[in-house]
């Protein structure tokens, strides 16, 4: 195997679980230093020993990318002990769901706080290392950047935020010898289902996602690398978040069409189940 990473810094948030864990073992196991950050001390010294077994290094460093004062020492202190930073990824992220009706200020604060400005912190603050090595930074974004998604608007407003981030950056970049790669995964197995409107883990909550669509994390992870590597400025993965991807950008019309065919079902199927129990209940 080739180990395009070999002696490389990699810091990674949200590298606790899904794709941050997944990025952190593969990097590892092409030879690369990896800082992992998150909220769960305990998943991180999990996953630091995942990528030593993998053949890599590995450092737990917590970091909440809400909390600009964390985000700080995490970038320092990675750079105090490992000496250089090469890559940063800013793949923290959670979902808050439900109808914009629904949501109130507090749950588009904590989503936009962490997607967006906990993402556009990590890049402020890992930048002034990356520009010493001409290194790069990746943003982890969505298929919901390219696509909107009904029930998802807080999530899908925060990955168009960080798209226009990742893009604007891209262009303040120019000459640097720093990149920054937007990545747009369609499904992949994470945890991101279990992970409920406050960014709390809930093991007991249903992946609803569909199976057959789904990427393993560690596939995602290398196509993830190959594009950071060749410092691609944006990449959207899996065949299907491709298509999806495409409709949105190119078809706007076709996916309305497509998606509102979808809630027009869901509402069916919502109302014959209220229907059933109201029944049941006489
Ligand atoms: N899986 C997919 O299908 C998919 C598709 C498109 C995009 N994405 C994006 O991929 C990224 C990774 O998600 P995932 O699917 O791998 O989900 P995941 O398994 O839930 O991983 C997300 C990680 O982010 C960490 N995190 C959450 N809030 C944080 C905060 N404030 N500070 C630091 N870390 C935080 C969590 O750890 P702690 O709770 O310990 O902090 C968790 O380990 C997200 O940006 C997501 O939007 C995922």
């Amino acid at each position: 195997m080739t180990k395009h990473w070999q002696d490389q810094v990699a810091w990674i948030t949200g590298a606790g679980s899904g794709i941050g864990r997944a990025l952190a073992i593969e990097l590892g196991r092409q030879g690369a230093i990896v800082a992992v950050s998150g909220r769960r001390q305990q998943r991180l010294e999990e996953v630091a020993r995942e990528v030593e077994a993998a053949g890599g290094r590995a450092l737990a460093v917590p970091c909440d990318v809400t909390e600009e004062s964390d985000v700080v020492i995490a970038s320092s202190s990675i750079v105090r002990e490992l000496g250089r930073l090469d890559l940063a990824i800013a793949n923290a992220g959670f979902s808050v769901a439900g109808a914009v009706r629904d949501l109130s200020a507090e749950d588009w604060r904590r989503q936009l706080d962490t997607n967006v400005i906990g993402a556009a912190m990590t890049a402020r603050h890992a930048l002034p290392h990356l520009e010493r090595t001409q290194g790069r930074i990746a943003l982890v974004g969505s298929v919901s950047a390219l696509l909107p998604t009904p029930r998802m608007a807080a999530y899908t407003a925060s990955k168009y935020a960080l798209r226009a981030i990742g893009q604007t950056l891209s262009i303040e970049l120019d000459g640097t010898g720093v990149s920054c790669t937007l990545v747009h995964p369609g499904f992949v197995e994470s945890e991101i289902a279990q992970v409920d409107n406050q960014g709390r883990h809930d093991p007991a909550r249903v992946d609803k996602r569909p199976k057959n669509l789904m990427w393993p994390a560690d596939r995602a992870a290398r196509e993830m690398l190959r594009a950071i590597r060749a410092r691609k400025r944006e990449h959207v993965f899996t065949g299907h978040g491709k298509l999806g991807a495409a409709l949105g950008q190119h078809a706007p019309g076709i996916a309305h069409f497509v998606m509102t065919r979808g809630a027009a079902k869901r509402q069916a199927a919502a109302v014959t189940k209220n229907a059933s129990s109201s029944s049941n209940d006489r």
